[in-house]
């Protein structure tokens, strides 16, 4: 069971930055990804949909072989982990926006989500855990970011429209602090920086790496001891050029996290 990869899905190229990171922190292990390209974006999709849809990638990662599945996806987490866990017996890691570290910076806190993750019932638990009638959080659903980053949009004036427009719903000159609760947000956090400068960002990755690392070590699961990993395949369900573009991002996001871990 340990030489099997561990699995990761998105609804496209966000949880790249998600397994650009395991590879690196876990350089024994090999890797499978599936990007749902065909059916992206998932966050202004419906919850039943968006179940459907991590239930058939989850499915087809299972087949393949895997010893471990990470939504590397916060939409479809919120939408669909406890169905995953409850179909399969294998360990499923999810992820979440990274509210509880933003709120021990103090400050203002801005989150930035899909819509589908903003308006779900998980997102609104670890709200009301974490956050304090005095914290000062405010929510910005971001319709129209994915589709973007999609099309290998991650930084230009088209990409500051959109931003621009969303930041016009919110002060933005009182935020201290940005939750980054998309992974594919990672992809234009150089643009975000630009945009909100000496704000700073949190995102999720390496605390689900971080929880990878541990249900593996728990389970028994880890490769270690073997120093050939790094094999990663990766798959898309939406044809030959998307594919194409999800290991072009690969590999930006490979480069994003040199010197940072
Ligand atoms: N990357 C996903 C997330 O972390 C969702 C993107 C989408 O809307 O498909 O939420």
């Amino acid at each position: 069971m340990q030489e099997k990869p561990i699995a990761f899905f998105d609804s496209g190229a966000g949880g790249l930055t998600v397994l650009a990171l395991a590879a690196r922190m876990l350089p024994a292990e090999n890797f499978l990804y599936f990007g749902d390209t065909a059916n992206a974006p998932y966050g202004s999709k419906d919850k039943e949909e968006v179940r459907a849809l991590s239930l058939q990638a989850a499915e087809l990662l299972v087949e393949k072989g895997c010893k471990a599945l990470v939504v590397a996806c916060n939409t479809a987490t919120s939408a669909a982990v406890d169905l995953l866990r409850e179909k399969f017996t294998l360990p499923v890691i999810g992820m979440e926006p990274a509210i509880k570290p933003a709120l021990a910076e103090g400050g203002k806190v801005l989150v930035m989500a899909t819509p589908l993750t903003l308006r779900e019932k998980k997102f609104r638990q670890l709200y009301n855990r974490y956050a304090t009638a005095t914290d000062e959080v405010t929510l910005l659903p971001c319709p129209g970011l994915v589709e973007l980053i999609e099309q290998g949009i991650i930084s230009g004036p088209a990409l500051e429209n959109v931003l621009t427009k969303l930041f016009s719903e919110v002060n933005t000159k009182e935020i201290t602090t940005v939750v980054l609760g998309c992974t594919h947000y990672l992809f234009i956090k150089a643009t975000l920086q630009k945009m909100l400068p000496g704000v700073k960002f949190i995102d999720g990755n390496l605390g689900t790496v971080r929880q990878l690392q541990r249900v593996l070590t728990a389970k028994k699961l880890s490769r270690s001891g073997h120093k050939s990993g790094g094999q990663v395949e990766i798959l898309a369900s939406g044809g030959e050029a998307s594919l194409d573009l999800l290991k072009k991002l690969y590999a930006i996001a490979s480069a994003q996290w040199e010197g940072e871990v």
